[in-house]
Formats: C-alpha cells, sequence, structure tokens
C-alpha cells in the first residue's frame, strides 16, 4: 500500500472514531435539556423526558456478582448496546434475620453484595438506566423466591393481604424504598421502573388484588414516583395485574409474535416490553446442562426487536447462587416435597455473559442486533478486555475433622420433638436458615438388626451415623435419590446395626438443599412431619445443632487431624491455596468428591455433587488473596485426596 494510502486509511479510522465519539451519552441524549417526566406508557409506545424510548434492558442481579466485578458486568452490558441493567432484590438477604438489615454494611454472611444503592449509582455512571424488581417476592431461582425463611415462623400467608405477612412487607418496604426513592430517573437517578410481585398470575384463585394494591401504596408512600409494572405470561391473562394501575409487562422464551399479539390485546394502546426473555435455562441437580443455542437466541431476539417490543434479557449475566441461595423447582406442592427439584449454585443460564463474565456468541449476537435496530444512536464504551481465568495446581487435603469434632463446636438445642430449622430459637429468634440440622439422639440401646423408620418425608436428605459411623448410602448418582434418605421416599426406613449395641449415639443429619422459589408454601426443612422410632420405639428428647456454616466459625476450626484416606461419612476437609501473584478467576474442579460444599477464607461458595450436572464452582479472584488461602470442604461421604482448579466450568458426562 502506497504511504498516502495509509494515511488516507488513518484520516478515514480517525473521523469514523471521531463521529463516534460525537454522539452523546445514552442520559445526554435523554436528559440534556433537564428532566421533566418519567417513563410514560400513557400511548402505545414508551416515552422517556418525552422523547421516544425503547427499553433494551438486561439482567444482571447484583446478590449473584461480587461487587468488585459490578462495573465489568456492566460496562459490558452497555458496550453491547443496551441502554438499561434490571435486577431484582432479595429481601432474605436484607432482612437476614427479623429486623434486622443489611444494605451494604449491615454486618450479614452476603454484605459485600448488598449495596443496591452503590450497584444503581454504578449503572448510571456506566450510562444505564434501571429496572428494579422490589418483589417481595421475586422467584428468580433464588432460595424461597427471596423470602426470609424467618416468615415461616409464624402462621402466614405470603403473597397476599394476610395482615400477619403484611406487617413484614411494610416494615421492609419502609427501609427499602427510602433507599431506592433518590435513585429514580426524576430525582436525577438511573431507576425508570419498577415491577410489584412477580408473576403473580401464577396464584391463581388466591391471586389477591387488595394486596397488589397495598403493594403499590406502600411504595407511592414511600416516594416512588416512577412506573409500576407487573409481569407475567401473557396465556394468564390479567389474573396477576391491574390494568389501571400497573402496565403488564411479558414473560417468556418462545413464539414471540404469538406472545405479543396476545399481550396487543390484552393491553389496546399500550406499549409492549418482554420483561423476560430467556436466554437460556437454569440447571437442577442430577439434571442435565440446559443450554439455548444463539441461533434460536438471535432468531427470537430479532422477532422481538423488530415486532417491536421493548426487552430485558433474563439473564444477561446469571451468576451464582452463592452459599446456600439457590431455589428449587417442585411440580406438585401437594404432595410434601415428593416432586421437589433443586437447583445448581451455578446460575450460569447460558446467558450473553458467561457466570465469569465472559463473552458468549449470544453477545456478539445482541450487540449485531441492537445495532441494526435501535434507532437512537448514542456513544458505546469499548467492549472491555476479558477478566483472566486461571487454573490453580491441585492442592492437597492436609488435614480433617470427623463429625464428633465438628458438633464439639456448635451449641446445641435440646427438644423433646423432631423440629424444622426455622423453629430453633437462633439467631435473635429468627430460627434457622440455611446449611444443615443435626438430629442427635443419645444413650440408646439399639438391637441387632433394628430399624430405623423416620415418619413423612425428610427435607431434603439425611445421612445417618450410629457412633460416629456413617450406615446410609452414599448420594452419588441420579439413581441413589430413589435410596433411602432423600426427599422422594416417604416413611423411609433403614437397618442401623448388624450387632447389638448399648449407649450408642445416633445423628440424623440433614441438609436443606434450597427452597422451593415458585409456588410458596409452608416449607420448613429438617425433620418434623412425623417421629422417627427405632423398631417401634418413638425417639425423643433430642439435642439438635444447626449447622449454618458462617463464615466466623469456619475461621475459627482448629484441632486438625490427620487424614485418614480410607474414613467415609460426613467430615470436613482442610488445603491451602497459596498464591503468589495478583490472584485471576478460577473454577474450583470437584469431580473426584461425592457431595457437599466448599468454603473459601471461610466463604461459604456453594454445593457441588458428583451427579452433576456441573462439577465446579466459580471461585472469582475478588474471594482470594496473595499469600494462603484457606479452602475448608464439607463432604459427606469420601473425600479426594485434593482440590483440583480449571478455567471454566466442566460439566458431567450423562
Ligand atoms: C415516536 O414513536 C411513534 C410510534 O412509533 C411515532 O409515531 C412517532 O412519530 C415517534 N416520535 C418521534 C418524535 O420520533
Ligand atoms: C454411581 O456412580 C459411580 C461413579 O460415577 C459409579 O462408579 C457407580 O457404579 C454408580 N453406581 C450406580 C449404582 O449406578
Ligand atoms: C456412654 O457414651 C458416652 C459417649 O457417647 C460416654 O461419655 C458415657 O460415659 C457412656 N456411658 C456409659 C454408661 O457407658
Amino acid at each position: 500500500m502506497a504511504l498516502n494510502a495509509v494515511f488516507q486509511l488513518i484520516l478515514n479510522l480517525l473521523v469514523i472514531y471521531a463521529s463516534s465519539q460525537d454522539l452523546p451519552t445514552n442520559y445526554e441524549y435523554y436528559t440534556s435539556e433537564g428532566v421533566k417526566s418519567g417513563l410514560s406508557a400513557d400511548q402505545s409506545f414508551f416515552t422517556l423526558n418525552g422523547r421516544n424510548i425503547s427499553i433494551y434492558s438486561g439482567a444482571v442481579h447484583y446478590f449473584r456478582v461480587p461487587r468488585e466485578y459490578w462495573r465489568d458486568r456492566l460496562r459490558k452490558l452497555r458496550a453491547a448496546g443496551l441502554n438499561t441493567v434490571e435486577t431484582y432484590i432479595a429481601w432474605n438477604l436484607h432482612e437476614y434475620e427479623s429486623g434486622q438489615f443489611d444494605f451494604g454494611s449491615g454486618g450479614s454472611e452476603m454484605e459485600p453484595f448488598l449495596d443496591v444503592a452503590e450497584f444503581l449509582k454504578i449503572a448510571q455512571e456506566e450510562d444505564l438506566f434501571a429496572i428494579v424488581r422490589s418483589g417481595p417476592f421475586i422467584c428468580g431461582e433464588f432460595e424461597f423466591g427471596g423470602f426470609p425463611s424467618w416468615l415461616l415462623r409464624e402462621d402466614m400467608t405470603v403473597r397476599t393481604s394476610d395482615p400477619a405477612y403484611m406487617k413484614y412487607v411494610t416494615r421492609f418496604f419502609n427501609e427499602l424504598m427510602p433507599i431506592l426513592a433518590p435513585f429514580q430517573f426524576q430525582k436525577g437517578g438511573p431507576v425508570i421502573a419498577l415491577q410489584v410481585e412477580n408473576e403473580y398470575a401464577l396464584m391463581h384463585n388466591k391471586a389477591d388484588m387488595a394486596y397488589l394494591k397495598s403493594l403499590r401504596q406502600l411504595m407511592l408512600d414511600n416516594g416512588i414516583i416512577e412506573l409500576l409494572v407487573t409481569s407475567d405470561n401473557p396465556v394468564r391473562g390479567k389474573v396477576g395485574t391491574i390494568p389501571e394501575l400497573f402496565l403488564m409487562t411479558a414473560n417468556y422464551d418462545k413464539d414471540p409474535v404469538a406472545q405479543l399479539d396476545m399481550m396487543r390485546k390484552l393491553q389496546p394502546g399500550r406499549p409492549l416490553m418482554t420483561m423476560e426473555y430467556w436466554a437460556g435455562w437454569f440447571d437442577s441437580w442430577g439434571g442435565r446442562h440446559n443450554s439455548k443455542t444463539a441461533e434460536v437466541f438471535a432468531q427470537v431476539y430479532e422477532a422481538i426487536l423488530s415486532y417491536p417490543s421493548s426487552v430485558n434479557i433474563y439473564m444477561f449475566q446469571g451468576g451464582t447462587n452463592f452459599r446456600f441461595l439457590n431455589g428449587a423447582s417442585d411440580t406438585d406442592a401437594s404432595d410434601g416435597n415428593a416432586a421437589f427439584s433443586p437447583i445448581t449454585t451455578s446460575y450460569d443460564y447460558d446467558s450473553p455473559l458467561t457466570e465469569g463474565g465472559d463473552y458468549t456468541d449470544k453477545y456478539y449476537k445482541a450487540k449485531e442486533l441492537l445495532e441494526k435496530y435501535n434507532p437512537v444512536k448514542t456513544k458505546l464504551p469499548e467492549v472491555p478486555t476479558l477478566v483472566p481465568k486461571v487454573a490453580y495446581d491441585a492442592i492437597p487435603i492436609t488435614g480433617q475433622l470427623p463429625l464428633g469434632d465438628i458438633l464439639d463446636t456448635v451449641s446445641s438445642v435440646d427438644s423433646e420433638k423432631l423440629i424444622p430449622m426455622e423453629k430453633l430459637d437462633i439467631n435473635h429468634n429468627s430460627g434457622q436458615s440455611y446449611g444443615y440440622i443435626v438430629y442427635r439422639k443419645e444413650n440408646l440401646q439399639i438391637q441387632a438388626n433394628a430399624v430405623l423408620t423416620i415418619e413423612g418425608r425428610v427435607c431434603d436428605t439425611v445421612m445417618v451415623l450410629v457412633n460416629g459411623k456413617l450406615v446410609s448410602p452414599w448420594l452419588e448418582n441420579m439413581s441413589d435419590l430413589d435410596r433411602f434418605g432423600t426427599w422422594r421416599w416417604a416413611d423411609s426406613y433403614l437397618t442401623l446395626t448388624e450387632a447389638d449395641l448399648t449407649n450408642a449415639t445416633l445423628d440424623l443429619v440433614v441438609e436443606n438443599w434450597g427452597r422451593v422459589n415458585v409456588v410458596s408454601y409452608k416449607q420448613y426443612k429438617g425433620l418434623y412431619q412425623g417421629a422417627a422410632k427405632i423398631n417401634d420405639n418413638e425417639l425423643s428428647d433430642w439435642k439438635i445443632f444447626p449447622l449454618e456454616f458462617k463464615k466466623s466459625w469456619i475461621n475459627k476450626l482448629g484441632g486438625w487431624r490427620d487424614v485418614d484416606g480410607a474414613s467415609t461419612g460426613p467430615s470436613l476437609l482442610k488445603a491451602t491455596l497459596t498464591i503468589e501473584e495478583e490472584p485471576k478467576d478460577t473454577f474450583v474442579y470437584m469431580e473426584e468428591w461425592k457431595k457437599g460444599i466448599v468454603a473459601v477464607n471461610g466463604f461459604v461458595l456453594g454445593r457441588y455433587a458428583r451427579m452433576g450436572p456441573v462439577q465446579t464452582l466459580y471461585l472469582p479472584a475478588p474471594f482470594l488473596k496473595r499469600g494462603d488461602n484457606e479452602i475448608v470442604v464439607f463432604e459427606h461421604f469420601k473425600p479426594a485426596e485434593e482440590v483440583g482448579f480449571s478455567t471454566e466450568h466442566v460439566y458431567a458426562r450423562h
């Protein structure tokens, strides 16, 4: 190429660059002449501050992404051409004990994730508007649909105008709404709309319009002035909304034209908003890894954009159900929890940005389609560089604590009968929300071949130990779910011993796998549906140990023993990850293990299970430090010799 041709090329590039730099930002475009009005849905299209707008939103939940990465994820979202971020609000995290609030400095286990004001501030700095779906019920495949488990301690009908329930909603909204109010668009912030409840039509004949009205009133009383919406699948009609008070929005994953036609009929003369276009789907333990191809994703997305409808991609980045915060499905709530199906810790969702924040083909398809369809041209940031990932060398297990040692560090509660974890009078009378609960019976005479029967169902799985030795089967494969010890088997029984035992100790270690997030009914965790019996003798006077895996407790663990490679049954295992350089994102690889949880520097990353599909846990760099990092694993059945790492998720071969 001749020199002047090169100059010409550079000149052209500079002109293109300069003209893209001349474009207004989102906020300049919509607010440069001051703010007179918010998002209006009073005609068949949206306007914001008097100018036409299509909402191109993506879901990123602040409580599923480490705070250090909020800006990274939001900039990536904006760089794809979206103009709005959508988030739910998780009541169970913000009011972690009854009357104890945490919005980023409340001292709860999830404190670092909970500064929702900061999240909204960063969204605005990254030139994004925001939609806040503040529940109080959010579903979201989140623990109990975002409800705090302490609600279960009292008689109430959640998601209705039952005063016993509304008393707590009122207290929470009176804390939450004043935090959100200053971030509204007409107050100079990013929030252009808020959603009331979530898929409320799924309440069917229990749908209570007085309840929706009181939620709205509580919001208005606390200074909320922006547009209020509800969201449902359009086939459910108007069961979950009040058309005069809320704009109805639509949730679906396919047949966009039929869905939007339905919406138009339900709500003539008003703008169309797809609140959830499902970019992928979540995974459940024991199922397959769900995915949707980029082609299918793009076809439907394009049909929505060209219809045209405003649209929120659910999820734009799924993130992680850290700690014990996954929800669960249950297709038949009438039958105890027989059809229970808990969701994995990974909430990758096969979304445009992976759980670790990496780009996928869906990301680039979305970017391309938004360039084509968004008539409003604004300045976009460069697509950010990736956060590097590393597979650290595997680290050996160096210490072990058997269950007996573990329980020595936990205060027990005496109870005549078996009671669920929510009813323990601990945590300032808020009960136990998460983790495991151990029911111990000492001083038993057990005859040879005696049979233990647990009446009702276990919520959700139980390991049985006699004198510290595991006597119940392992839970390793899908088919093991049909054996003793799981939610699937009502009135389950097990032979305890082949020899006569005197002065024996029986431990029933029950794991809470996460509460159902779709329909909400009384769902306790632990053993409570009936008695436990040995032969025909009902057992009573239990010692109950809440095994909550709080950070402060994990970090105080000591007295580690040498590893007994032959041991089976629940125990804690310790390993040290020493990092010389700046820590990087990684994935903890647990395929050689059976079932349990992993904590890093005291923080529970989440659950692993050999049954899959996922065999890895996302470990973000901000959870690590230079020097020694303590990894603690609670393994139920048989530990592996080391903890491995990988640069991406590994899915089990099914
Ligand atoms: C806003 O959108 C509506 C509907 O598409 C259109 O009729 C109207 O001309 C638009 N207004 C402006 C100022 O572009
Ligand atoms: C369960 O899975 C393990 C490891 O994948 C395998 O070795 C074992 O045979 C399986 N057991 C059953 C009953 O399928
Ligand atoms: C019964 O077992 C416990 C330990 O589980 C022990 O402390 C106690 O001394 C034993 N009592 C008798 C009578 O053997």
